[in-house]
């Protein structure tokens, strides 16, 4: 298969995990025979440095011509400590977001047992955690009307959606719950929002067209108590742009690091993969970054193109790193391995350059020959 991947390598630990993203696309492609054709654009604080533009239309373009793009992370701390900056990395996703219409955000959240005591949780509670959440991507109140008066003494952000926006992801999560557990929740505000009220209809009309799949309905502050008391009842959480935002950095609590969940952002124009962790430029350039958030994106992109015995492949092998605790620092910051070799350990156990028998003392003793 020959395929066409944008990359935006972003700011921060973006380019070094990226790096080991396309190291393990590489050895699927080596090892299965497939051709994937690489095309760098600029995006966030990198952009606006080397163009002045947070999105440049050279970019937008990359990525409308690509079959799928992967983005590392982007940010700065300059912006976030100057609120009013005109120009922020951040405006760069956004606009890539509403102008490849990716509207659809699916952030799996999966437990491991090897991690559970790296959680705040007891770890029964962790048993049988396996959710996914499908995050409106682009209405909502980050993309309604924004208004800062004369004085600067009032602001607004509106929150509108259309049935239309509404319905195109919430068959996406239905039918993902089909392949699925059965359930999907979906998570609202409709004892307050007109908005809510309106997902809230439509989604009970369309239950209708999907009758294998139960529904029920959570209100958002419930919902995030719920994730923390009782996480193993979810299976599909559908919601809205902020929601999802919230509610899915409150999920990463769960799996034990940040840098271990990828995303996928889905829509008319185009597909986009990018780990959920930010930019920690404070670990730039140090080889420290957990870079399994990236690598699990690639997975999410194979699946994507319609590669799914390679996408398991590759998920497989970022589980047995974490199993066999090769693992970076923000895991275990006393006994950890570098990003770069993470991703060497991924791409040589993709193709079956690793031995089925590790000796566990060579392993703690760091005398393995396989790193
Ligand atoms: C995310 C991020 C973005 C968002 C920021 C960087 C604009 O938090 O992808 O979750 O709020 O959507
Ligand atoms: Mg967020």
């Amino acid at each position: 298969m020959e395929k066409k991947i944008a990359v935006i390598l972003g700011d921060g630990v973006g380019p070094e995990v990226t790096r080991q993203a396309i190291h393990v696309l590489n050895a699927v492609a080596s090892h299965f025979n497939h051709h994937f054709q690489y095309q760098y654009g600029l995006m966030g604080a990198d952009a606006i440095d080397k163009t002045g533009s947070p999105l440049p239309d050279e970019t937008i373009e990359l990525c409308l011509n690509s079959d799928a793009i992967l983005l590392g992370a982007i940010g700065h701390h300059r912006y976030d400590n100057d609120p009013g900056a005109k120009i922020r990395p951040e405006q760069g996703l956004l606009k890539l977001r509403k102008s490849l219409q990716l509207f659809a955000n699916i952030r799996p959240v999966t437990t491991y047992a090897s991690l559970h005591h790296l959680t705040p949780f007891k770890p029964r509670m962790l048993e049988g955690v396996d959710f996914v959440i499908f995050r409106e991507l682009t209405g909502g109140i980050y993309f309604g009307n924004k208004t800062l008066s004369a004085d600067g003494n009032s602001a607004s952000d509106d929150c509108a959606y259309t049935k239309e926006e509404i319905e195109r992801i919430a068959h996406l999560a239905f039918q993902a719950a089909q392949q699925r557990k059965k359930k999907l929740t979906l998570v609202d505000k409709a004892n307050v929002l007109e908005t809510s009220r309106l997902w809230r209809k439509l989604v009970r009309e369309m239950q209708q067209q999907y009758p294998d799949v139960s529904v029920d309905f959570l209100f958002v502050d419930n919902a995030a108590m719920q994730l923390m008391l009782h996480p193993a009842q979810f299976d599909v959480i559908l919601t809205e742009n902020m929601f999802g935002d919230i509610l899915s950095d409150e999920a990463s609590v769960l799996t034990g690091s940040l840098g271990l969940l990828p995303s996928a952002s889905i829509g008319n124009g185009g597909a986009l993969f990018e780990p959920i962790h930010g930019s920690y430029p404070q670990a730039a350039g140090k080889d420290i970054a957990n870079p399994i958030g990236a690598i699990l994106s690639a997975a999410l992109l194979l699946d994507h193109i319609g590669l799914s015995t390679e996408a398991a492949k590759v998920k497989a092998a970022a589980q047995w790193t974490l199993d066999n605790g090769f693992v970076t620092k923000d895991i275990d910051p006393m006994n950890f391995y570098f990003t770069s070799t993470i991703g060497e350990l991924v791409a040589d156990l993709i193709q079956d350059k690793i031995p089925n028998e590790l000796h566990p003392e060579n392993i703690e003793l760091r005398k393995s020959t396989i790193i």
